[in-house]
């Protein structure tokens, strides 16, 4: 199954990448797990949308192209990053590739919520771009305190309770996309 993970967070050791890395190298045999650019999107602006930059159109295209996405996002005061709703945006306009399309939202963050607030939000967004979002409700990835969670040297998740839930979420995920 061909997945884009969408990386709310574009710093360079982004705790929200080493998950989304993680994800790749642990589900390589059955997902193949793109990592979407968002920081070549330039701003969204409405007058460029019918004819937007190449980066835009690559981005649309491989979500387009995607069974299904996975948003990966840090909280930033208690929302999501402005880099992730300005790929959102591109998104929703003339080809709005999110409609009808399986969107598992997950996040990471060094506090104690596990971003819940931004995943929330998150939810509301994908509402108005129509996607077929995973049931909230026992499938929530919410990684808190997450320094003590990923190997400083590595950067990969390895807090084992944490990675077998993941596991089962991940199969209920390719449930719903079979069911698209
Ligand atoms: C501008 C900004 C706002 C933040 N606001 C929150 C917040 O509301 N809730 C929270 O749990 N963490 C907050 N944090 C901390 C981030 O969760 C933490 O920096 C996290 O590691 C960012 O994700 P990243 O490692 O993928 O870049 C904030 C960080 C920044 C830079």
């Amino acid at each position: 199954m061909k997945i884009v993970a969408i990386v709310g967070s574009i710093r360079k050791d982004s705790l929200n990448m080493y998950f989304a890395k993680t994800m790749q190298e642990r589900y390589q045999d059955k997902l193949d797990i793109e990592i979407a650019d968002i920081r070549s999107l330039p701003h969204y602006d409405q007058d460029e949308e019918n004819n937007p930059p190449q980066s835009v159109k690559d981005f649309k295209q491989s979500i387009a192209d995607a069974d299904g996405v996975i948003i990966i996002t840090p909280e930033y005061n208690w929302s999501i990053p402005g880099v992730l709703k300005n790929a959102l945006d591109w998104a929703s306009r003339v080809e709005k590739v999110f409609i009808g399309k399986p969107v598992f939202p997950m996040g990471v963050t060094m506090g104690t919520l596990g971003t819940i607030r931004a995943q929330l939000h998150l939810r509301e967004i994908l509402t108005g771009l129509q996607a077929k979002q995973m049931p909230a409700a026992g499938n929530e990835i919410l990684i808190g305190f997450a320094n003590q969670k990923f190997d400083a040297q590595t950067g990969r998740l390895v807090d084992e309770q944490t990675l077998s839930f993941l596991d089962s979420k991940i199969e209920v995920f390719i449930d719903l996309i079979k069911t698209v």
